[in-house]
C-alpha cells in the first residue's frame, strides 16, 4: 500500500478512516476504508458511498482516442451514450434501425463492469427527418412511438441499467413543452412511453430526464406533481433525472437536498444525469472557484439523498464537450481540460466522494 500523502493524511483524521490505495475492499474493522483522493479514481472512491460516478460518452473519441478511453473505463462506473441511443442514430429510416454505435458501447461496459444509462426514448430533439418532415395524425404516430420504444428497448433488454424513457418535456414554468408529441398524441404520450418501456423490460430503472430541475422551482413543482400522478394511476416510472447544466455566469440551484428528498419521500429514486458547470471564457480563478462549487453542490445534493443513484458528468474532458457548440464563448465546462490534465473541479469532487458516509446501499 502507498502511504496516504498529506491531503489524505488530513483526510483520514477527519474521517477516522483507513485510506487505501485502489479498489475499496471488504472492511477488515470498524473504520471505514476509504480509498485515498489523492491516489484513486471517481470510481474508486465513490464505491464505498453506494452511489455510482459516471460520464456521457462519445463514442467517436471511444473507438479513436486511447486516452480517453482508458479514463472512460478507470474513472466511471456508469456510462450514458452522449448521442448514439437518440431517435435520429438508432431509426434512421422508418422501421430501419442500427444499433451498432450504442452496441460498442455497451460491450466496452460490459467489459469494464460499468452500468449503461439509456438515453434517451422520447425527445423533441435528434429526430430523424423521416419524423419530423411531414405530418401526422394520432392515429399513425403513435405505432411508431410504440414500435420506436418496443424495439430499442427490447434489444438492450436486461443489459440497460436505467433509461431516460422522457426528456425535457417542460417549459421553465411548468407547463409542457410544445413537441410534436404533444401536438400529435396530447399529454398521453408520457404515460404510454413508460408503459411500453417497462414491457420491453420490467427490470430497467424508468426516468423522467430533464434540465433545470435540480432545485425546487415551478419546473421541478410541474414535474414532482406529474411523476406522482402518474404512479398514482399505476404508471411504471420509477426515478427523476436532474440532468445539471450549470454556468458560473448564474447561481447554483436552491433547495437541491429538499428537492431530490420529496422524490425519494413519494417513492422514487434519483440521480444527476447531465452534470457539468460553463462558463464564458478565458476561465479565471473565480470561475474555477465556482465550478468546484457547481459540481460539489450536485454532488453532495446526490450523496446525501439515500435513493440518488448516481452522479453522472456530460463528459468529462472540454476535449469533447458539447458546450462551444451551443453557446457561443463558454466552455471549461468538464472536470479535466482539453489535454485530460484535471482541474480543481475534479480534486473537489474526490474530495466529496472520500468524505462521504459509507454504506449507503449500492442499487
Ligand atoms: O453525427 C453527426 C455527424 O454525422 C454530422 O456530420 C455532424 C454535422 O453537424 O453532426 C453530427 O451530429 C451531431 C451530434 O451531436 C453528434 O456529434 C449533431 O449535429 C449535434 O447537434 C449533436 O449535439 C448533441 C446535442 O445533445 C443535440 O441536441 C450533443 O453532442 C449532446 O451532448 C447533447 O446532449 C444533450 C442531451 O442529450 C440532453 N440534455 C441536454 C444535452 C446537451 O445539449
Amino acid at each position: 500500500m502507498r502511504r496516504p500523502s498529506a491531503l489524505g493524511a488530513l483526510l483520514a483524521g477527519l474521517l477516522g478512516a483507513t485510506l487505501v490505495a485502489g479498489p475499496l475492499t471488504a472492511p477488515a474493522t470498524a473504520a471505514p476504508r476509504v480509498p485515498d483522493p489523492t491516489t484513486s479514481t471517481l470510481r474508486q472512491l465513490a464505491a464505498h458511498t453506494g452511489m455510482r460516478v459516471g460520464t456521457a460518452v462519445d463514442t467517436s473519441a471511444l473507438a479513436n482516442d486511447a486516452t480517453y478511453r482508458a479514463a472512460v473505463g478507470a474513472e466511471f462506473d456508469t456510462v450514458t451514450p452522449e448521442n448514439v441511443m437518440k431517435w435520429e442514430v438508432v431509426e434512421p429510416e422508418q422501421g430501419r434501425f442500427d444499433f451498432t454505435q450504442a452496441d460498442t458501447l455497451v460491450a466496452f461496459a460490459r467489459a469494464h463492469k460499468q452500468k449503461v444509462r439509456g438515453h434517451t426514448l422520447v425527445w423533441h430533439s435528434q429526430l430523424p427527418a423521416w419524423l419530423t418532415s411531414r405530418s401526422w395524425t394520432a392515429a399513425e404516430l403513435r405505432p411508431v412511438l410504440r414500435e420506436h420504444i418496443l424495439t430499442e428497448v427490447g434489444h438492450f433488454r436486461g443489459r440497460i441499467w436505467a433509461w431516460d424513457v422522457v426528456n425535457e418535456a417542460f417549459n421553465e414554468d411548468g407547463s409542457l413543452r410544445d413537441t410534436i408529441w404533444l401536438q400529435v398524441l396530447g399529454p398521453s404520450y408520457i404515460a404510454d412511453a413508460f408503459r411500453w418501456a417497462h414491457q420491453a423490460d420490467p427490470k430497467a430503472i424508468l426516468f423522467y430526464n430533464d434540465f433545470n430541475i435540480e432545485g425546487v422551482n415551478p419546473k421541478s413543482d410541474a414535474v414532482f406533481a406529474l411523476l406522482t400522478q402518474l404512479r398514482r394511476q399505476g404508471v411504471p416510472v420509477q426515478a427523476v433525472g436532474a440532468q445539471g447544466h450549470l454556468d458560473t455566469q448564474f447561481p447554483i440551484p436552491t433547495g437541491i437536498v429538499q428537492n431530490l428528498r420529496r422524490f425519494a419521500d413519494a417513492g422514487m429514486d434519483s440521480a444527476i444525469t447531465e452534470a457539468d458547470v460553463r462558463s464564458v471564457l478565458p476561465v479565471d480563478a473565480t470561475e474555477s472557484a465556482a465550478q468546484s462549487a457547481g459540481y460539489s453542490a450536485m454532488l453532495q445534493g446526490c450523496l446525501l439523498v439515500r435513493r440518488c443513484l448516481s452522479f453522472t458528468v456530460w463528459g468529462f474532458t472540454d476535449k469533447y464537450q458539447w458546450v462551444p457548440s451551443v453557446f457561443a464563448g463558454e466552455g471549461s465546462a468538464a472536470l479535466w481540460d482539453e489535454n485530460f490534465q484535471p482541474k480543481p473541479a475534479y480534486d473537489q469532487v474526490r474530495i466529496d466522494l472520500a468524505l462521504a458516509p459509507s454504506g449507503r446501499p449500492r442499487a
